[in-house]
């Protein structure tokens, strides 16, 4: 029976990392999978998290199945950091979260949720986005749309053709968001533009869905989360998925939490009950190791103050890479890169063909996904130069 499944291709961001680490050229460089890389190459553990870990090992005395909302301390301590501690919503109780999977796990209940209330609803996608957000999202069965976002040309975003389009988004449709640093193309919404599409979904009814996945990477924790606070002030109703794989570096602990912001308490702890039954369905109860180390660390004042200055330190590289970046390129190519520095977070588009990007990789071993998105945490002081180079070469100067 199972002979009739064929061999699918890689994926398409995973399979290129593979095919990095494959390459024995030693002066490759994988600007591929959106993880925070230091100046030597790796990917860092917080020395917070290294310590609450510690910690956690010496006093855990079991591994029964923890809460399937997860850990208390950690669904407190994200709900704070997304929303703000001082958050009226919050305040107000209409808040309530489950913790879950990732980031993934995270989108996937926001979407369970979603099919339950409005089944086969419209979900409005940027274009580009995430291309996990569409198998992720559409395999509960809701439908796409998509919203003019990013502008080639400028490199920045299409604000008009993006309000244009979501002039015909109508209550019961979903508004699918990038909190900040948006993936793949690290093009942000100024504050005015989030009042501006809070209003549209105050008038027109649609229910905003925010995935923040990297916050704290674009310009802090809090100014990264600003435009997602000003809806949840606004708006009756919101969900958001949010990671902390990139900020507490906790990417193979599988640590996110789906918030939801009901129109009070009773719905917001209806909805968390529709989350475990969602849940209990899909994959029944949350891993466990890396919530209880985020819920330390966000708890903790020490822990918390020593991640934070961690954070923000890696905050000011990307920027710093980005300025380096620019110039490298600018030095190289009769161009224009100055995007590469208005952009946030991890990623930017270089503005390169499929195929120049497939030439980086076969003929410079320069990784890079065929959209041209770079993961800016990928570069160092050891491979700026062969990265400008080579794109260089690409372009043909
Ligand atoms: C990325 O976009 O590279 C990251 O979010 C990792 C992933 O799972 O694709």
């Amino acid at each position: 029976m199972l002979e009739v499944l064929p061999r699918l291709p890689d994926d398409p961001i995973l399979g290129l990392a593979a095919a990095c680490r494959a390459d024995p050229n030693p002066n490759k460089v994988d600007l591929t999978v959106g993880i925070y890389m230091d100046e030597q190459g790796l990917c860092p553990v917080f020395e917070a998290v290294q310590q609450a870990q510690r910690q956690l090992i010496e006093q855990e005395s079991s591994k029964a199945y923890i809460p399937p909302a997860g850990d208390a301390a950690f669904n407190t301590g994200i709900q704070q950091l997304v929303l703000g501690a001082d958050s009226s919503a919050l305040l107000a109780g209409r808040v309530s979260s489950v913790q879950t999977p990732g980031g993934c796990g995270a989108l996937r209940i926001g979407a369970e949720i979603i099919q339950a209330a409005r089944p086969n609803a419209r979900v409005w996608v940027s274009d580009p986005t995430w291309p996990v957000h569409i198998p992720l999202l559409g395999s509960v069965g809701l439908r796409f749309e998509s919203y003019r976002y990013y502008d080639a040309p400028s490199h920045g975003v299409d604000f008009e053709g993006m309000v244009a389009d979501l002039k015909s988004a109508q209550r019961g449709d979903v508004v699918l968001l990038h909190g900040c640093c948006h993936n793949p193309c690290g093009a942000d919404l100024e504050l005015e533009q989030w009042a501006q599409i809070a209003e549209m979904a105050e008038q027109q009814g649609f229910l905003p869905f925010i995935d923040i996945a990297y916050q704290g990477l674009g310009d802090g924790l809090e100014r990264d989360a600003a435009g997602l606070r000003l809806l949840v002030e606004r708006l009756p109703e919101l969900i958001v998925a949010a990671s902390c794989s990139k900020n507490l570096g906790l990417y193979r602990e599988r640590t996110g939490a789906t918030l939801f912001i009901g129109q009070n308490s009773a719905s917001a702890e209806a909805l968390q009950s529709q989350a475990l039954v969602a849940a209990r369905r899909v994959y029944s109860m949350p891993p466990a190791h890396g919530a209880l180390i985020a819920g330390r660390v966000l708890g903790d004042q020490a822990l918390r103050q020593s991640w934070q200055n961690e954070l923000e330190s890696m905050c000011r590289r990307i920027n710093t890479l980005r300025s380096d970046l620019r110039s490298k390129l600018e030095a190289a190519v009769d161009q224009d890169f100055s995007f590469i520095e208005r952009e946030k977070g991890m990623f930017s588009f270089l503005g390169l063909s499929a195929e120049q990007a497939q030439r980086l990789r076969r003929e410079h071993s320069v990784y890079m996904l065929d959209s041209s998105r770079i993961n800016v945490a990928g570069i160092n002081a050891a491979n700026i130069d062969i990265v400008a180079r080579s794109v260089a070469q690409v372009l043909g100067r």
